[in-house]
């Protein structure tokens, strides 16, 4: 039986599916697993019993990964799980953005009680107008979960659409639709696409992706949405030229005192992802991953440690082994094994980084004493009997 405990609402429909070999707790230093969506664990301390963090999202700066890593805690994250939410609120911004809707909205509210309504409307109406997307350039750049689904979306609508994204992953290749031009230089993005839209994560290497010398090269009227950080973009050149009368509007998820507010800005309180049906995914996507893990010791979608699918046990033991990434440690480890007289059905060993992770199918039960002795060897972070 496993506890798990919650640190923020996560959808019922994904807690069921951890099923009978799992048990809540508000505990926290009872917990082998914890599921969580925004909370900040930075300064939150861990007990000894905690084995997994399943963050039922994708971003993942509100969980210490390196010190949890350090610990032989795997984090998982959930990609692609929002993507489509995101993806929905990316079309509504270009939508809104073509066709000046918030505008037109405010002016009809602000008429709410005026009597002549209906005739000014006609006389009002024209400084609303906007232009359709059908067959308007749209660059996307970063063609991962989120990127794909709008390029794909984007074909339908009619718009010619090109991709921007160095290191595209297999997956989203597979799933682009072949409509969407590849740009491998990202300035013929800026200086001919009238709707530009970013998707990459945000990193040092990405912070400030969109500046004021990719903003000089844009075509006069362009709209640029941002559903994916604000950090992404230097929002005070962007301010400037849509001051300029170069940047016809700036659409963003991510509401701060030089975006809120100002002219020619569109900003929604960071809604990409929710809805009803992205919070089902996450929950069922991050509770899969726990319970995979906490049964099986199989590790789909971390962003600590390696990828390892060895599906589920049908031999005597299984023992994970969480370690530096280092040489000699599975000559130790078959060592300690093979002292106690343990035959190794299976072993595989995967590594991301500094640290390792290493799965051992035995023969006969594993006692609890073979498992001190994994621990002991300098450089393991933890093992673990799996069964
Ligand atoms: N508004 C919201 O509520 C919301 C919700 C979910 C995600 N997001 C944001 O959207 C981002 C993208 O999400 P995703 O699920 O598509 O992520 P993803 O990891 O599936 O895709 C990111 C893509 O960016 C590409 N990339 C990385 N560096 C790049 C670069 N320098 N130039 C071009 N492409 C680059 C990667 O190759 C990858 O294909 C997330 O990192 C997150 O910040 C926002």
């Amino acid at each position: 039986m496993f506890r798990y405990a919650t640190l923020n609402n996560i959808a019922e429909v994904g807690l069921e599916r951890l099923g009978d070999n799992f048990v809540k707790t508000d505990n926290l230093d009872e917990a082998e697993g914890i599921l969580v969506r925004s909370a900040k664990m930075h300064d939150m301390q861990f007990s000894d019993n905690l084995l997994a963090v399943a963050r039922a999202g994708a971003g993942v700066n509100n969980i210490p990964l390196d010190a949890l890593a350090q610990r032989g805690v795997v984090v998982f994250n959930t990609p692609g799980a929002n993507a489509n939410g995101v993806k929905e609120l990316a079309i509504a911004g270009m939508l809104l953005a073509s066709r000046d809707i918030v505008e037109g909205i405010d002016w009809v509210r602000s008429n709410w009680n005026n009597p002549d309504i209906v005739s000014d409307v006609e006389k009002q109406k024209k400084q609303f107008a906007g232009t359709e997307i059908q067959d308007k350039k749209l660059g996307i750049i970063g063609l991962g979960a989120i990127g794909v689904k709008v390029a794909n979306a984007a074909v339908y609508m009619g718009m010619d659409v090109y991709g921007y994204d160095p290191y595209v992953g297999v997956d989203s290749a597979w799933h682009l639709s072949r409509k969407v031009t590849h740009v491998t230089d990202i300035n013929e993005i800026y200086r001919n696409c009238d709707i530009i839209t970013i998707h990459v994560p945000a990193m040092e290497s990405t912070k400030g992706y969109i500046n004021k010398e990719a903003i000089d090269l844009f075509k006069p009227g362009v709209i640029v949405i941002n559903m994916a950080r604000d950090v992404l973009v230097d929002e005070k050149a962007m301010i400037a030229a849509i001051d300029d009368g170069k940047v016809r509007r700036y659409v963003s998820d991510f509401p701060n005192p030089i975006v809120a507010g100002h002219r020619g800005c569109i900003t929604t309180p960071h809604l990409g992802a929710s809805t009803e049906e992205s919070e089902t995914n996450c929950a069922i996507m991050a509770a899969d991953e726990l319970k995979d893990y906490l049964e099986n010791g199989n590790i789909i979608h971390s962003v600590n440690y390696p990828s390892m699918d060895v599906g589920i046990c049908r031999h005597a033991g299984r023992v994970g082994v969480f370690h530096r990434n280092i040489a000699n440690m599975i000559t130790q480890f078959t060592t300690v094994l093979g002292d106690d007289g343990i035959n190794i059905s299976e072993m595989s060993n995967k590594s991301k980084g500094d640290v390792a992770y290493t799965v051992i199918d035995v023969d006969s039960p594993v006692p609890a004493d073979v498992i001190g002795k994994l621990t002991a060897i300098d450089g393991v972070f933890r093992a673990r009997k799996i069964k």
